[in-house]
Parts: structure tokens; C-alpha cells; sequence
């Protein structure tokens, strides 16, 4: 099964009532994160690669061939899609790496720019058979490299003029959610009338949340007590999210909180374990509490899980058999 089209995964979003999980990847121990709870799951999954992570990876073409590569090794179906590329250029490079979806990120332009270029991207991307997503509408906080003070929210009527002139294949809309979270006393409201309004303009269009992790203080707090010092933001709650995604809503991105307990794990490992030195001993939790949250995701937020129940149950002694990361011994 293993690759599947963006129009394939998400006609059977749409026909099953879930949302796509899109997690972004940076390193072998995320990659494998990612598809191993996609398989525990039963579930399909969306695999990103950022700028970010293009950046910090380096032989971006090979990154993503090894995404294809490890994805062939299960049979729940993915696909592989860059996140936030800011130009053409960034859109280019993707769709020759081989990406089978890429993401516009004309949001922080004026609106007639954002068509003017979105268009350009999409007559190229179409060409090559790549699926393209946009963004309308601004959400506060860091979006990969670039941050953004203010929220602007989605216009419904201009998102469906948005669409139409554009030939965009999905569109990521701003209702509430935020990327890495901003100061708040609590979780962050959805504007559901509004996601509601965006919806009923073009009932089945991939719509999109990105920013839909939910920084749960609970994760902070584990890591703060492992001697982090991360800041209490807040975001929509997973509630949130997941009503969202009832109502429509086809793909959710979501990556804090997997760095969060990615990072808590290590943090414990060195508080409990000072003298071990092997970094697969600490890189192993840290990628079972990144697939474990990815796996909550699926389960509890987009409603994903068991999608596929054709998939086989493997089970995990056979799974870290095969790991590259459980080998004892130093070497
Ligand atoms: P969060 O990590 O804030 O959920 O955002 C993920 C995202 O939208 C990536 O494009």
C-alpha cells in the first residue's frame, strides 16, 4: 500500500469522516516516528518535510527519496508533502526533490499577490502531476522561519473566490489555531461559526488547519520537571481540533507537541541515566514518545485511527528488532 496520491487519501478522508495527520519529519528516529504509529494506528498519515528541516537535514533530494524508501516498509498509506515553501523557487525545488504535494505560503501577502503567485505555482505544479496547497488568512506565532504577530482570520467568500481563481487543490485557513502557541490564561478559542461559513462555500474541499497542536500544559509541565524551562503558550484545544475536523476539516498539522515530549524523553534519560553516553539509548524513548503522540493524535484528535483495519498488527519486539536505534553494545 504504502504510497498513495494526495487526490487518493484525500477522497477516503472524505468518504470516512477523518482528518489527515500531517507530521512534519527532520531525521530518521521522526520519519520512523511517524509511520511506525501511522501503522499501529491503522492509520494514513501525511509525511512534511520543511524548510526548516531541509535546512537541518541537508541532500534534500535524498531525504525524500528515503521517506519513500522507509515508507514502502509499511502498509498504511502516506504521502509526502513539503510544508511552507514561501516562493516559487522553494515550490520548485520540492516538485524536483519529488514531493508529491507542495504548500504555497502566499499568506503574508497582499490578497491579489497571493492569487497572482499561488496561480504561478499551480499551473507549474499541475503540470507535473503535484498537488498544490495555499494558504488565506494569518496565523499568529512562528510558522517555520517566519513569524507573525497578528491573527488574520479567513474570509469566507474570498477563500471560495480565492480557490476558483487560483485552481489551488487545498487550502489552509486561519479560525483560531496558532503556530507554537501565543500567551494566553487558557486554551485558545475556534471561531466554529466561521470554519462553518468556510465549509458550507465549498462543501468536500480539503480544507486545512495548520498550528492544531495543542501544547496541553500537561506536556510542559512533564518536561519542566525533567529541568525544562519551556514557556506556558497556549493553543485550541485538542477538543477543538477535533470538532473541527467533524466538521470538515480534511488535514490537521501539528508539531509541537510531538517535539515537546520528543524532547521531555531525552531530558529524562539524562536526569536518570548521567552516565550512559550511547545516543541511541536516549534517541530510542525520545522516537517512542514522539510515535506515541502521533499515535494520541490519530486515536483521539482526528478520528483516523482503524481506517484501514485490512493492516496487519505488528508486533513491537519484532518492530525494535529490526531498529537501527535498539542495538545494544556501543557499537
Ligand atoms: P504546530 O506545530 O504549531 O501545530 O504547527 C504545525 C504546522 O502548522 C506546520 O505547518
Amino acid at each position: 500500500m504504502a504510497i498513495k496520491s494526495p487526490k487518493e487519501l484525500y477522497r477516503h478522508a472524505t468518504e470516512n469522516h477523518y482528518g489527515l495527520g500531517a507530521f512534519n519529519t527532520f531525521s530518521w528516529e521522526t520519519m520512523m516516528a511517524v509511520m511506525e504509529a501511522a501503522q499501529a494506528a491503522k492509520s494514513p498519515a501525511i509525511l512534511q518535510v520543511s524548510m526548516g528541516a531541509r535546512k537541518y537535514a541537508g541532500h534534500f533530494k535524498e531525504y525524500v527519496d528515503t521517506l519513500y524508501t522507509l515508507a514502502e516498509q509499511y502498509e498504511v498509506p502516506f504521502f509526502v508533502q513539503h510544508d511552507h515553501c514561501g516562493t516559487f523557487e522553494a515550490c520548485r525545488e520540492a516538485i524536483e526533490a519529488g514531493c508529491q504535494a507542495v504548500m504555497f505560503d502566499g499568506s503574508h501577502l497582499p490578497y491579489e499577490q497571493n492569487v497572482k503567485e499561488t496561480r504561478q505555482v499551480v499551473e507549474y505544479a499541475h503540470e507535473k502531476g503535484v498537488w498544490v496547497e495555499a494558504e488565506l488568512g494569518c496565523l499568529p506565532g512562528f510558522e517555520d522561519l517566519v513569524f507573525s504577530e497578528k491573527a488574520v482570520y479567513t474570509d469566507p467568500d474570498l477563500a471560495a473566490r480565492f480557490i476558483d481563481r487560483t485552481g489551488c487543490d487545498a487550502l489552509a485557513v486561519a479560525v483560531g489555531t496558532s503556530h507554537g502557541g501565543v500567551r494566553s490564561e487558557d486554551y485558545l478559542p475556534l471561531d466554529f461559526e466561521l470554519l462553518e461559513e468556510i465549509v458550507k462555500q465549498k462543501p468536500d474541499y480539503p480544507f486545512v488547519l495548520h498550528g492544531a497542536a495543542s501544547l496541553p500544559p500537561k506536556l510542559i509541565d512533564a518536561c519542566n520537571r525533567q529541568g525544562g524551562q519551556v514557556e506556558y503558550l497556549r493553543n485550541c484545544s485538542e477538543e477543538s481540533i477535533a470538532r473541527a475536523v467533524a466538521l470538515g476539516v480534511k488535514k490537521v498539522n501539528m508539531d509541537v507537541d510531538n517535539f515537546l515530549v520528543f524532547t521531555t524523553a531525552i531530558r529524562e534519560f539524562f536526569n536518570t541515566s548521567p552516565d550512559v553516553y550511547d545516543p541511541r539509548k536516549y534517541l530510542k524513548p525520545a522516537r517512542d514518545a514522539f510515535r506515541m503522540e502521533v499515535e494520541h493524535k490519530m486515536k483521539e484528535v482526528l478520528n483516523s485511527a482503524g481506517r484501514y483495519p485490512e493492516v496487519k498488527e505488528r508486533s513491537r519486539e519484532a518492530q525494535d528488532k529490526k531498529s537501527p536505534c535498539a542495538g545494544e553494545g556501543i557499537l
